[in-house]
């Protein structure tokens, strides 16, 4: 296997290397490249994705990556620059969400609910395209626009990959979007739900508004077994279901080109908390389960699976709060 690894920024390196030391162990011999992008090398040489980078990228199984982002450039550089220009070059149309409420890790939530499911987030398109503007700027008549583009051959194969996930798993689709608003995206979503839909005859569909999804998210988590959703909507959902199911240090994520003809790449759901960079207190946990998602995505299942049951013993033992060396170290242990 050949792994690219992007540790990049705040926190990356620090549950990167933890990530690898666990991945070390389950698949011994990995050839891994390192690539040293974000905001160091930003400041250094002005660089943020240099031209050879993506070719290269493209010569890998997969790509590893930590965060990106640092409070020392102008938001938006880096993340659009880097972060969003390798998911759109290498087409990552799926970003795999999975919640999960392990034994032994405590909820935010009254009751102790029944979490377990996965946001199929749409990953090229939506609000995230960079398409819109502004005049005026700087004068009390200023302008911005930000277009969603929403075409169907984009939502047709994120839909069809959530549908494959819900035969997998508890045959349930959530589709959430805000369709009595965006009513020309939000018909087109259900619309290309429901065609596709008849393929699936097996799975039950629902349908509700983000707004209210954000509710029953709260409320009634057990609802959901697979949601998909747009760009937007499913990175601010994401956060929220990371929030209620142990939180965002836990949270592991894959964007995946499911054709299958570019790498997929792993990353932790969280971003690179440059107030505890340094520290040694950052949870590696999400940065190690992503390396699980990117396993079993290479069809590993036995290695992906062996990592997650590390984890999930870990989780049930914890105590006290411990350094993301230590957290790596027992994950790796137990693998
Ligand atoms: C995420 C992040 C990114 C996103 C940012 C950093 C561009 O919040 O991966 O969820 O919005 O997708
Ligand atoms: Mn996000």
């Amino acid at each position: 296997m050949k792994l690219a690894v992007i540790p990049g920024d705040g926190i990356g390196p620090e549950v990167i290397a933890e990530a690898l030391k666990v991945l070390d162990v389950v698949v011994p011999g990995v050839e891994k490249t390192e690539y040293d992008l974000g905001a160091k090398r930003f400041h250094a040489t002005g660089e943020i994705l240099p031209e050879n980078v993506l070719p290269e990228l493209k010569q890998h199984d997969a790509i590893l990556l930590g965060a990106i982002g640092d409070p020392s450039v102008p938001s938006g550089v880096l993340e659009r620059g880097l972060l969003l220009r390798t998911r759109f070059e290498l087409d990552h149309h799926v970003n795999l969400r999975p919640s999960k409420l392990y034994a032994g890790v405590t909820s935010p939530l009254s009751s102790n609910p029944d979490i377990d499911f996965v946001v199929v987030r749409e990953g090229t398109e939506g609000p995230y395209t960079g398409t819109g503007g502004a005049i005026r700027v700087n004068t009390p008549h200023e302008v911005a626009t930000e277009v969603s583009t929403n075409t169907r051959f984009g939502i047709e194969r994120v839909v069809r990959y959530a549908f494959d996930k819900a035969k997998q798993r508890r045959k349930h689709l959530t589709l959430v979007h805000k369709n009595n608003v965006l009513t020309f995206a939000g018909s087109l979503w259900q619309r290309t739900v429901n065609e596709v839909a008849m393929e699936y005859p097996d799975i039950e569909l629902a349908y509700q508004h983000i707004d209210a999804a954000t509710i029953h998210m709260v409320t009634d988590p057990g609802r959901f077994d697979v949601i998909v959703t747009d760009n937007l909507f499913g990175d601010i959902i994401t956060d929220l279901a990371a929030a209620v199911s142990g939180g965002i240090g836990l949270a592991a994520s894959g964007n995946i080109d499911a054709s299958g003809t570019n790498p997929s790449m792993f990353e932790p759901v969280h971003g690179s908390a440059p107030d505890i960079a340094g520290q040694s207190k950052a949870d590696p946990t999400a940065a190690i389960l992503s390396v699980s998602l990117l396993l079993a995505h290479l069809g590993n299942a036995e290695a992906a699976g062996r990592i997650e049951a590390a984890v999930a013993k870990d989780l049930a033992s914890r105590t006290a709060p411990a350094s993301t060396v230590e957290v790596g170290d027992r994950i790796a242990a137990a693998v």
